[in-house]
């Protein structure tokens, strides 16, 4: 593969269901679910339908091979608006290409286009490819963050 080849797009509608079964094949593994988000066709979907323009494909003679998907925050009392990096998710068959990092960059460019002045991520802790890729991007103050279940069926 040479990297020269790869091109960085806008997400179309007819991207949609390229994305998702990309998706279904990198974000199976335990290590990268995510408690309160799941990869479904609504991840897809729903974020193209409210906020078409941080979706972003990578792609290799017209074949998909990556992407990324994203949002904005704006918090009440803040000046500051926010950007989240969703899902980002490349084709293992050519991982470690410099894919995940084109598309972050195209990522990135877009959200400083539209004033976000802090991006976040967020990954289970022992999802070692994102937190190396992310921590060689530049994010620093990991914070661990404590999710507690209730089961509300359990008959005490
Ligand atoms: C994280 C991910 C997007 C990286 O994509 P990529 O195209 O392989 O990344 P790049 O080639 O641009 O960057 C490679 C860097 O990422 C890190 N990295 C990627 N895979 C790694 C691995 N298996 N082990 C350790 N570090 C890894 C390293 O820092 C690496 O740099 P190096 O090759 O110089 O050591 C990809 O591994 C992926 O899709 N993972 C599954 C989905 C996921 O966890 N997404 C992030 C949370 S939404």
């Amino acid at each position: 593969m040479n990297i020269e080849d790869v091109e960085i797009r806008a997400a179309g509608i007819d991207d949609l269901a390229a994305i998702f079964h990309l998706g279904e094949r990198v974000f199976t593994s335990q290590d990268v679910s995510n408690l309160y988000r799941t990869w479904d066709e609504y991840e897809v979907t729903g974020l193209f339908n409210s906020e078409p323009e941080y979706m972003i494909v990578a792609e290799i003679d017209g074949r998909g091979v990556g992407f990324a998907m994203g949002t904005t925050i704006n918090k009440a009392r803040s000046a500051w608006s926010y950007g989240h990096l969703v899902w980002l998710g490349v084709d293992p068959a050519v991982a470690r290409a410099g894919i995940g990092d084109m598309l972050f960059e195209r990522f990135k460019e877009i959200m400083q286009e539209q004033g976000v002045r802090m991006l976040m991520v967020d990954t289970q802790a022992d999802n070692e490819p994102a937190t190396a890729f992310f921590i060689r991007k530049g994010f620093e103050n990991p914070t661990d963050h404590v999710y507690m279940t209730l089961n509300l069926q359990k008959e005490d």
